[in-house]
């Protein structure tokens, strides 16, 4: 498939927008201060904090934020377990039914699977991975990513 060209300049501070690359949905998020902040300290909780596993980060996003900038967070959009579709929770996880310590991230309603801010998954179901980053990079004024 081509690479696709996004422009990010109209991504605001804690919005997203999802693009297809290769079939697939990617989402580009613009993390916040705060929302950067709640990636600290899970460590413990992480399957794979440092994002070590072979196939699901590129070497240059094998960081805490998962990212080339921390501000902008790429991924495919798909569950690492079954391939469902995760449900976006920006702001706080913390709610009815979803594990009382999780800052937020990502949800996937099919097993319960939980991801943070930066795509990593929780140990305590079964999606395996983090979520993938694909390959993607900036240009060089910073308003366009081109991924793939
Ligand atoms: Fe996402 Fe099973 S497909 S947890």
């Amino acid at each position: 498939g081509a690479p696709v060209e996004v422009d990010i300049s109209g991504i605001a501070p804690g919005e997203m927008k999802t693009v297809e690359w290769r079939g697939k949905p990617v989402w580009i998020l613009r993390r916040t201060e705060a929302q950067l902040a709640s990636l600290n300290g899970l460590d413990s909780q992480l399957a794979d904090p440092a994002s070590d596993r072979p196939g699901y980060t590129p070497e240059y996003a094998k960081n805490e934020y998962r990212s080339r900038n921390p501000e902008f967070f790429v991924c495919v959009a798909i569950c690492t377990h079954l391939g469902c579709a995760p449900t976006p929770h920006l702001n706080s996880g913390a709610q009815p039914g979803l594990p009382a310590s999780w800052p937020g991230g990502f949800f996937c309603p099919c097993h319960g699977s939980t991801f943070d801010l930066a795509g990593r998954v929780f140990s305590n179901k079964p999606a395996p991975d983090n979520l993938e980053v694909p390959p993607y990079s900036f240009s060089s004024d910073n308003t366009k990513i081109t991924i793939g």
